[in-house]
């Protein structure tokens, strides 16, 4: 056990992370798993939401999103990671807290509309995935964290969390529901009012120049991606700009990589100086010179993520995955036992046994 303050937060195993999850919030993480007990959640029962004919993918990429972690420098001896289907504890509180969250809320969620859209589900998606929102809540409570890195596109799950957690607290531990946020705990609340906290870069633009980066639109440079590869990606951003002499935007697309992936401001500041000015210097050097900046970001990821390759890495995750339920689950359930007794519910003791 720890009094560090906790971190809770994670991703959906959808596909492979790239540089817009780096900086929205696995930068982030990293930099922040030190000062904080984290709790790294892989929301693998929410990639049945929208996929659940695809058993296998959702196994396959649980998998990898756990390689791409490490490769991050998300460490397994530090912190703890979440398998969410092995947590009971978080699909019971889902419930309990569907309760105190109003229908119109859940489904006036932007995000939720976003994706709605996004994903092209129409009137056609199922009971689960507004569901979700309501889980996720669950997620990130159960840990009773104080603090959710995330993507800025998350904000808007956050703020329902919130709204619920504050609710709980006032209704069920007799929180005085004029107490700042910040009190919850102090006042006799069983969930802190957690704080969603958005990466160095909130959106990043993906190399198609226009939409946010995201694998579904196939703008994305992706953790695992080759030298070779990055500069071929980058190499395709359109920023309209023709020739060397002409004075360029240093708010197109091109500078927000530089913005974000160079990480020497004198540097940047020479580049800008000489882009406004048209001063002989060509996009295309300008994409190699990121290209390379990115190549040695991802250099470090590769090697952690070598001893996890092929069949044998993954026999080493699905132990870590294992280790880490017992662990994460003994975190929840002793939320869960302050929850029901909370609620009145403390009828039976029970503890869980893992094989
Ligand atoms: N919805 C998040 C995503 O798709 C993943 C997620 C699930 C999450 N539960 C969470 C993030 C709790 C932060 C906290 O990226």
């Amino acid at each position: 056990m720890t009094d560090k303050p906790r971190i809770l937060t994670g991703d959906t195993p959808t596909g492979q992370l790239h540089l817009g999850h780096w900086v929205g919030s696995l930068e982030n993480r990293v930099a922040l798993q030190n000062q904080y007990d984290c709790f790294f959640l892989i929301a693998n029962m929410h990639a049945f939401t929208t996929r659940a004919d695809k058993p296998d993918e959702i196994r396959r990429s649980t998998l990898d999103i756990v390689k791409d972690w490490i490769a991050c420098g998300m460490d397994p001896e530090n912190s703890t990671f979440v398998l969410q289907t092995e947590i009971p504890g978080i699909a019971e509180l889902s419930w309990y807290l569907a309760m105190l969250l109003p229908f119109n809320r859940v489904m006036r969620n932007p995000t939720l509309k976003t994706e709605l859209e996004t994903k092209g589900l129409g009137d056609n998606y199922s009971f689960g995935f507004p569901m979700y929102t309501v889980g996720q809540c669950a997620d990130i409570l159960i840990f009773r964290p104080e603090l959710v890195p995330v993507g800025e596109d998350q904000l808007a799950h956050i703020e329902p969390c919130r709204e619920v957690a504050r609710r709980f607290n006032q209704m069920y531990c007799a929180v005085d529901p004029h107490t700042e946020d910040d009190d919850y705990v102090k006042a006799g609340g069983l969930f802190p009012i957690p704080e969603g906290k958005v990466g160095r870069v909130a959106r990043l633009i993906g190399t198609d120049g226009v939409n946010k980066m995201s694998k579904s639109l196939n703008n994305a440079i992706f953790l695992t991606d080759t030298l070779k590869k990055i500069k071929k990606k980058m190499g395709g951003l359109y920023t309209g700009r023709q020739t060397m002499d002409e004075p360029g935007d240093i708010t197109n697309s091109l500078f927000q990589y530089v913005h974000a992936f160079i990480r020497n401001d004198e540097r940047v500041k020479e580049l800008e100086e000489k882009y406004a000015k048209g001063d002989n210097i060509g996009d295309g050097h300008i994409k190699v010179e990121v290209a390379e900046h990115i190549d040695k970001l991802l250099e470090p990821m590769r090697e952690r993520r070598a001893p996890y390759e092929g069949e044998a890495g993954d026999q080493k995750i699905l132990e870590i995955l294992r280790e880490h339920t017992t662990k994460a689950n003994a975190a929840a359930e002793e939320t869960l036992a302050l929850a029901k007794e909370a609620m009145k519910l403390d009828f039976v003791q029970r503890s869980l046994i893992f094989k």
